[in-house]
């Protein structure tokens, strides 16, 4: 193999930027090009790449988004825009590819391998932390720490007011964020799509915590649970008459200089991915389990279901006494 692509898909996330870096020091330390493909699939099917070499990510590992800049590319659920895509590969040489991304971006390279024979290697990059054959994501830490600045502001607000808050936080369908912020943030009650609870339980916990004499609480709702923070905020507060907002988090979860524990997870699975493709892998994903590095199956990082950490939801909920 002489030369590789690399590409940022999907929703962004801190660590990207990180991650790229790896892939291509790691590729010029073993005397692979690199092509940096640019708005994942979309400038893939457009041929819009670009040579990258060791300075053209300096100063980049600190740095929030993607330098290759991402999309999320209907055209390439198609087989013609997949067909377009390999095309570009082979006239530009292109025979590996690192895609750094979420489960959509996986779908993605796994069909772009049975199809045309590229050889693919999945980087988990997403806040959400909902893929299986890793026990984290990047830019779910910086997510979490962002989130958990947000809450922490918000209680000061939620104490002086004596208000009830649902804080919103994304994860679409998985509550991995939600779970691990509303502990680290002291939430009365977390509300995951995992484990969905009735609104009636939601509303008898708040009933009970005014009864307990607390003034003011924070109620962390993952987006994916029952329609989100303002949905259940307004059942909430119409049937137990309580002063309450909802706070919806968005994007901001998605911005910011990555954690140290994003960069270098980020920088362990960018250089194992290279490392893997020039040893002839193909058509997996890079992951770090028990903080070791782990390949699974492409197919199966979204088929295969990742748990939420049911001890820790019952732990909460005695913490939140
Ligand atoms: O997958 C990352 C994520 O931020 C999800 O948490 C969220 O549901 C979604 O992307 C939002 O996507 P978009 O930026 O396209 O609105």
């Amino acid at each position: 193999m002489k030369r590789i692509g690399v590409l940022t898909s999907g929703g962004d996330a801190p660590g990207m930027n990180a991650a790229i870096r790896a892939v291509v020091r790691t590729s010029t330390a073993h005397e692979l090009e690199v092509i940096g493909v640019k708005r994942g699939f979309a400038g893939m099917i457009d041929g819009d790449f670009i040579k990258m070499g060791p300075r053209d990510v300096a100063n980049t590992i600190q740095r929030g988004g993607t330098v290759l800049l991402t999309a999320r590319c209907k055209a390439f659920f198609e087989p013609e825009g997949r067909a377009q895509a390999a095309a570009k590969l082979e006239e530009a040489g292109i025979e590996g590819l690192v895609v750094i991304g979420g489960d959509g971006s996986f779908h993605g390279a796994h069909y772009l391998c049975q199809e045309h024979g590229i050889k693919v290697m999945g980087v988990p990059g997403t806040i959400d932390n909902d893929l299986y054959g890793t026990d984290f994501t990047i830019g779910y830490d910086t997510a979490l720490n962002t989130a958990l600045a947000a809450i922490d502001r918000i209680r000061d607000t939620a104490a002086s007011h004596e208000r009830l808050f649902f804080i919103e936080v994304m994860g679409r369908h998985a509550g991995f964020i939600a779970l691990s912020v509303g502990i680290a943030g002291g939430a009365e009650e977390i509300l995951i799509p995992e484990q969905p609870e009735h609104l009636d339980q939601v509303i008898e916990t708040v009933r009970q915590s005014a009864l307990k004499g607390k003034a003011s609480s924070i109620i962390v709702v993952a987006e994916g649970f029952e329609g989100g923070g303002l949905k259940v905020m307004e059942a909430v507060s119409k049937a137990t008459g309580l002063d309450a907002r909802a706070s919806i988090l968005g994007h901001v979860q998605r911005g910011g200089s990555p954690t140290a524990a994003d960069r270098i997870l980020a920088s362990r699975l960018g250089f194992a991915a290279v490392e893997a493709l020039m040893e002839g892998k193909t058509d997996l994903m890079a992951g770090v389990v028990a903080d070791e590095i782990h390949f699974t199956p492409l197919q199966e990082t979204w088929e295969k279901r990742k748990d939420v950490n049911q001890k820790m939801r019952l732990m909460a909920k005695v913490l939140a006494l």
